[in-house]
């Protein structure tokens, strides 16, 4: 065990895109236990696009990070030292740890983790707060049909690779947005989504018409900007939009003019943003349906594991431009149970 701590600290509120500078890398005492805590040191760090609007003060549905504080964010790790009698050392476990890592935590807060279900890493992504957006944000929101046409943003990510291939095994026609080549050869047949849009592409309107001869039925909704303005006049009447981010945005300093929301009166369509906090009690849910295509590799996953807490920073403004290549993770130890 180090003895000491690093943590990753937010310097000051971000302009526009984020910049190194916007953070400090601090290195620290590690924290002492009080009678019930634990003592976790970090094995995988969640890189999240909500983190942003965590750096900035404007108005949201949760406090921002106050200036010269650890930056939020959930953390898989390993308890390394134990003042509780309900959790011994050696045991995995998930929470909201930040960008540092060791943390001393109330027993009573964790989520322990069972190696043996899946890889730990999953916990933050396919098995974890991404996997459940996107189970909740169909159920509720999308409600995919046999046959229905069904598009969905920022496909390779850690959210929508999994809202499509859920949507697919309701038997829908999946269609995918990604950036890049490479991300759409990935979406159509690692994935198995039908087709693929490269949204970098001159003619984004022309190549949905091309694959979306019928229109869409649902439009899962990640990146807004340019991308929704070209869903939106091919949703259908009584289509859904499941507004789950609008990550292409995240860095505006102004509110861009958004579409004329005026058709989702005329056309009857339910456009209805979420919070996946509202609905964590169904994680239990999502697992045991999950977990088990996971072992069998029916339900695919990627992710993007970058070495070292020191990287956060630029790995996090990697994600807000597209270059992470799946669920961006920081790896901030051995993972014992990965080798095991
Ligand atoms: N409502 C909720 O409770 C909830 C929960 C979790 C996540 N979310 C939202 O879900 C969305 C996806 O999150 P995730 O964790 O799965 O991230 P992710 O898709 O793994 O990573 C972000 C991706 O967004 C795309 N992107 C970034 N900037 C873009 C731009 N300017 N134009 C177009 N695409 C851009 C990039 O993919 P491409 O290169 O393919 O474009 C990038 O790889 C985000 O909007 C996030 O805020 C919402």
């Amino acid at each position: 065990m180090e003895d000491t701590n690093r943590q990753v600290l937010l310097k000051r509120r971000p302009t526009g895109m984020p910049k190194p500078e916007d953070f400090a890398i601090c290195d620290g005492p590690v924290p002492d236990l009080q009678e019930g805590e634990v003592l976790v040191r970090g094995i995988y760090l969640s890189l999240d696009p909500y983190m942003r609007g965590r750096m900035s003060a404007a108005r949201s549905y949760a406090r921002p990070v106050d200036v010269g504080a650890v930056m939020e964010g959930r953390v898989v790790g390993r308890v390394v030292r134990s003042r509780a009698p309900s959790v011994g050392e050696g045991e995995y476990v998930l929470g909201g740890y930040g960008w540092q890592l060791y943390s001393a935590v109330p027993a009573r807060s964790l989520t322990k983790l069972d190696p043996n279900e899946a890889p730990l890493s999953a916990a933050l992504g396919v098995l974890g707060m991404p996997g459940l957006t996107a189970y909740v944000g169909l159920a509720e929101i999308g409600r995919p049909l046999q046959g229905e046409t069904v598009v969905v943003s920022a496909a390779s990510g850690a959210v929508g690779a999994v809202a499509g291939q859920l949507a697919r095994r309701a038997g829908a026609r999946i269609v995918g947005i990604a950036g890049g080549a490479d991300k759409c050869g990935y979406v159509e047949s690692e994935l198995g989504f039908d087709a693929c849009i490269d949204h970098r592409s001159a003619d984004l309107g022309g190549a949905l018409d091309r694959v979306c001869p019928n229109g869409v039925d649902v439009y899962w909704e990640n990146v807004g900007g340019p991308v929704q303005q070209a869903v939106f006049p091919r949703l259908n009447d009584f289509a859904r939009m499941v507004m789950c981010g609008m990550v292409s945005e995240y860095n505006d300093l102004e509110p861009r003019p958004g579409p004329n929301l005026m058709a989702a009166v005329r056309k009857r369509l339910r456009i209805q943003g979420f919070i996946v906090s509202d609905a964590w009690q169904r994680i239990g849910e999502y697992r045991a349906m999950a977990a088990p295509l996971v072992r069998s590799g029916e339900l695919k996953y990627r992710e993007d594991i970058v070495e070292g807490l020191d990287q956060a920073p630029e790995a996090f403004i990697g994600l807000l431009q597209g270059r992470n290549f799946g669920k961006l993770l920081i790896k901030l130890g051995d993972d014992p149970a990965a080798t095991a």
